[in-house]
């Protein structure tokens, strides 16, 4: 297993604000957290298309538009739904630990 594989601490609840994606490091990876209607997800954070931040999109529901191009995923997902993007994004398990929010990475 690799080092960074497993649960690590992403963010405090608080930060996580509704609706407004938020854009972190974890073990050098780049994620983009979300909060809709009290539920928290996980996603990579690099738009498949041309590699523009997700984070610095905008969350319409579920769906995160990249703010370069207005290609759109899935939050729950990773699906790639709408012209450019067609390539998936990774999608990450949270679970929260008392205020924080954590996400597992895989191996
Ligand atoms: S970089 Fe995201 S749609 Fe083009």
């Amino acid at each position: 297993m690799a080092e960074t594989a497993g649960w690590h601490t992403a963010a405090a609840l608080s930060e996580v604000k509704e609706g407004e994606p938020l854009g972190v490091e974890i073990a050098g990876r780049s994620v983009a957290l979300y909060r809709v209607a009290d539920e928290y997800y996980a996603t990579g954070n690099i738009c498949t298309h041309a590699e523009a931040l997700l984070s610095d999109g905008m969350l319409d529901g579920c769906e995160i538009e990249c703010p370069l191009h207005m290609g759109r995923f899935d939050i729950r997902t990773g699906e790639a739904l709408t012209s450019p993007v067609e390539i998936d994004i990774p999608v990450y398990p949270v679970r929260v630990a008392g205020e924080r929010l954590e996400v597992c990475l895989p191996q």
